[in-house]
């Protein structure tokens, strides 16, 4: 691919806290080099660096460029190197329980078990909250109906927190809010480090039984930081019943069983386990084969905690913005089971 090719490219990623301009108009476009670019920053801290290397990235990647390379300079390394403020867990210290919900890979409908499990937690009766730290394709603000809203900032205690969306008795928080235009004002003034973190820690979460943290796709350097400075309690993994999701399904799982990070996976929730029609809801199709999941459980000894079918209402529901969890349909009582034995398994 040729640099104007990838420059191109790169004209889709804007810095939502320097009014929506291009890194090129910006002037923050070191270099490029093959499927290597590397980003110039003007300070030591910009508050949106991880967006948007993330959003760099993930522009290269829709784009068509294999394996590529994010790299950061900064530019002013003269200038005093204040000591970059440092998250608190302060806001936590109300939750209960923080389980991430992770994969191996993108697609198999992370967002969507997470999405639903939120709210059927909430129907449940308890206090949820789900952070969306999916950098990559943030889909919370789509999936529940609050794309375009703004979350407001208060001060509490001299630090500036984000508040959340509250709707369907679940509080939300997205990356998504804030990578569309004109929000600049809670990026300003000496904010914190990463807005991934941001995301999970500068929020006023209050009292919360269950927070869910949508996890970006994959298994990299992200995800490390991230499970190292946010005290989640373990994860559950999402995966799709074929025989090829497997290695994906066990990087995710070595993600959490490392050394370093050594957390319980709480459960595998198979999703897409079978297909069934909309208008014939009794009739099971297998089209990925039969128990995969309980297959792929048993060779990662992880539990089995929810079957979720393949149901053209998931998606629809999810593009509508009006999760199924909600309703009354047998696919909302997988969520709802789902639910009970996450609850169950955490006491
Ligand atoms: N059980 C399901 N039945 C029907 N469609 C689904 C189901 N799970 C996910 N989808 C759809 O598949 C797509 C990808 O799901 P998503 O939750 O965004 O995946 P991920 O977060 O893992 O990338 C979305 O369009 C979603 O609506
Ligand atoms: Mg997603």
């Amino acid at each position: 691919m040729t640099r104007e090719e990838i420059l191109e490219l790169l004209r889709s990623v804007r810095h939502p806290g320097q009014g929506d301009r291009t890194l090129e108009e910006l002037g923050m476009i070191h270099s490029i080099e093959g499927s290597t670019v590397t980003l110039a920053f003007s300070k030591r801290r910009d508050p949106l660096a991880e967006y948007l290397i993330g959003a760099t990235r993930a522009a290269l990647i829709r784009g068509g460029v294999k394996d590529p390379e994010v790299k950061t300079v900064v530019l002013d390394e003269a200038a005093p190197k204040k000591k970059a403020p440092e998250f608190s867990l302060e806001t936590l210290t109300g939750v209960r329980h923080i389980v991430g919900v992770a994969s191996g890979k993108g697609g198999v409908g992370k967002s969507t078990v997470a999405v639903n499990l939120a709210c059927a937690l909430a129907r449940l009766g308890y206090k949820v909250g789900l952070a969306d730290a999916d950098v990559y394709g943030p889909s919370v603000p789509l999936m529940t109906g609050t794309e375009g809203a703004t979350p407001m900032a208060e001060e509490v205690d001299g630090r500036e927190l984000i508040l959340p969306l509250e709707k369907w008795g679940v509080k939300w928080m997205s990356i998504g809010y804030f990578a569309s235009r004109g929000q600049a004002l809670i990026w300003r003034g000496p904010m914190a480090s990463n807005a991934l973190k941001q995301m999970i820690l500068q929020v006023k979460w209050d009292d919360l039984d269950f927070l869910l943290v949508d996890m970006p796709p994959g298994t990299g350097d992200i995800h490390i930081s991230l499970l190292q400075e946010v005290p989640m309690e373990g994860a559950i993994l999402v995966t799709t019943p074929q025989d090829v999701a497997l290695a994906d399904v066990e990087k995710g799982a070595n993600m959490f069983r490392n050394k370093q990070i050594a957390r319980p996976i709480f459960g595998l929730v198979e999703n897409m386990a079978w297909f069934t029609p909309e208008e014939h809801p009794e009739e099971k199709y297998y089209i990925f084969g039969r128990d995969g999941g309980a297959r792929m459980a048993e060779e990662l000894g992880i539990e089995l905690l929810g079957r979720i079918p393949l149901v053209q209402s998931i998606r629809e529901s999810g593009d509508a913005g009006t999760p199924v969890a909600l309703g009354s349909r047998p696919d909302s009582q997988a969520f709802l089971a789902l639910a009970g034995k996450l609850a169950e398994k955490l006491g």
